[in-house]
């Protein structure tokens, strides 16, 4: 799960994915990553901290971590949160398999829009309405992996 900060769009993706994932009796391994390197070391943003809790899921075991190029070897599958995320993450790829992992998240609810999940840095209310498309994308999401798996 990749976002600028990774302090407040992925911790939260990548909470409510283990979650599902948990829930769901796999063992799949989600981590997320920001493309920029202000934060890192850093908890989530406590809006971000305050949602997840809200919804029942704890993500204060988090620290910010930056993207690197090795995570688009490692990782199966590569979630960008916007447009400008997904550019920078595209671009660290060495080749086509590793290009071809980073999607839009967004597409698992909306296919085919590449809409963003907007950026809730500077908007109090942004939280819960990131939660919510999040939500809904990842149960998406796990549902045709899990079929394809
Ligand atoms: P995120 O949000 O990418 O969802 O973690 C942001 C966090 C920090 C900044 C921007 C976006 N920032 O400019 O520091």
């Amino acid at each position: 799960m990749v976002c600028l900060g990774n302090i407040c769009r992925s911790p939260l993706a990548e909470g409510i994915m283990k979650h599902k994932i948990e829930q769901a009796g796999l063992d799949w391994q989600v981590e997320s990553r920001g493309t920029g390197s202000w934060h890192v070391g850093n908890l989530p943003d406590k809006r971000s901290i305050v949602v997840a809790r809200l919804h029942g899921l704890d993500i204060t075991d988090q620290r910010s971590q930056q993207l690197e190029k090795a995570d688009l070897q490692n990782f199966d599958l590569i979630y960008a949160m916007d447009t400008s995320n997904y550019r920078n993450t595209v671009a660290m790829a060495n080749n086509e398999t590793e290009s071809s992992k980073v999607k839009m998240i967004l597409n698992e609810s909306e296919p085919g829009m590449n809409k963003s999940v907007p950026d809730p840095y500077y908007d109090e209310d942004g939280f819960e309405q990131v939660y919510q498309m999040l939500d809904k994308a990842c149960e998406l999401a796990l549902k045709r992996l899990i079929n394809k798996a």
